[in-house]
């Protein structure tokens, strides 16, 4: 039998702490060489790529492939969204397909949670920080939550580009959080945030990286394609730089490629990968004045350790619709 999750039974299950520590696990097991991680294969049939994300956690018996479609047209013509995923779940001693959920608010949560992972280990430690979150659609509000969950934040700023989405945003995750939330086009207030988040579509630098303080923490999750960037060169250099993986990040993430290809930096500016930093094998943050910059690509452990719990969860509560195929 097959148990089939929608979106909504995979948001009725799946919480922001349970994730982090699920990807704390998953993360410690990549750094441990347990993990098997190809790169995503991608396929572009007329209108759109497909791509396919692999990864099996041995310790954690998870083995799953997330399918996830970027069709620019899709809203406009077929009344779809432009990205669609769905992450399907396999016994590993078998093989057996156990299940089939929805990726799309699985895929914005794992995104979410692994800046809250990342922010866990190398952002300062005292109490009542504040956050600035850029871009205010699906994968911002999860960063949000996940940072919140690291660091029980005072008060969070919202910026977007498009007028009202940043309003929005803050009505709904105040609401959602319990804390102040501000929309703001204002730099100098974002950039006094402790805590950065960027979580938009820009394929430019979104902020001045010279005014961001000394002491801050930045996930940078948006960008992941060689010619795109939401960092400039200055907070890059600025910043001891961890990456999700440092394959990934030399291969896709615009951030670190457009700097090392003019010269500005070299590749042993990629301090570490998360995976090192959560097992001690490299040093996190060494001062308060230090700041700290994780950027992260996506990566299918993230899928197959989230689908692992939510299958988990779910079959503990009995939600799904089992299917003979
Ligand atoms: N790292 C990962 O694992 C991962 C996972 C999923 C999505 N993403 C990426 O995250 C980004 C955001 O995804 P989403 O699903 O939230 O998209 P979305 O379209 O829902 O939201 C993006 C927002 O960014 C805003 N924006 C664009 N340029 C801006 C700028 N210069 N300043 C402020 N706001 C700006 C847009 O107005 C929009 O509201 C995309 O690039 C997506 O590919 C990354």
């Amino acid at each position: 039998m097959v148990l089939i999750l929608t979106k909504e039974d995979v948001m009725s299950v799946l919480e922001m702490k349970d994730c982090i520590d699920v990807l704390d696990k998953a993360f410690t097991e990549l750094a441990k060489g347990t993990a098997v991680l190809p790169l995503r294969i991608g396929i572009r049939p007329p209108g759109g790529i497909a791509l396919y994300m692999p990864a099996y956690l041995k310790e954690m018996n998870a083995l799953a492939c997330k399918i996830v479609t970027v069709y620019k047209d899709n809203p406009n013509k077929h009344d779809l969204p432009t990205t669609i995923g769905k992450v399907l779940l396999q016994d590993p001693k078998t093989g057996e397909v156990t299940c089939i959920m929805d990726g799309g608010y699985l895929t914005a949560v794992r995104t979410g949670a692994v800046s809250g992972l990342a922010t866990k280990y190398l952002a300062r430690e005292d109490p009542g920080q504040t956050a600035a979150i850029y871009g205010a659609g699906v994968q911002a509000k999860m960063q949000l939550w996940g940072v919140h969950e690291a660091r029980s934040l005072s008060k969070a700023y919202v910026h977007d580009k498009i007028p009202g989405s940043a309003e929005a945003f803050a009505v709904e995750m105040s609401e959602k959080l319990g804390i102040p939330v501000e929309a703001t086009d204002d730099q100098d207030k974002l950039l006094s945030a402790d805590i950065i988040c960027t979580a938009t579509s820009s394929p430019e630098p979104i902020f001045d990286g010279s005014k961001v303080k000394e002491g801050a923490h930045i996930n940078g999750i948006g960008s992941h394609s060689p010619n795109a960037r939401e960092l400039d060169t200055v907070i890059v250099k600025r910043s001891k730089f961890i990456a999700d993986s440092r394959e990934g990040c030399l291969s896709e993430a615009g951030d670190i490629m457009i700097p090392l290809e003019k010269g500005e930096i070299t590749a042993d500016h990629i301090h570490a990968d998360l995976g090192e930093i959560i097992t001690g094998t490299k040093e996190a943050r060494t001062s308060q004045s230090e700041i700290t910059l994780f950027k992260s690509n996506g990566l299918a452990i993230q899928d197959s350790a989230t689908a692992k719990l939510v299958y988990e969860k779910a079959s503990e509560l009995g939600i799904g619709t089992e299917i003979s195929i």
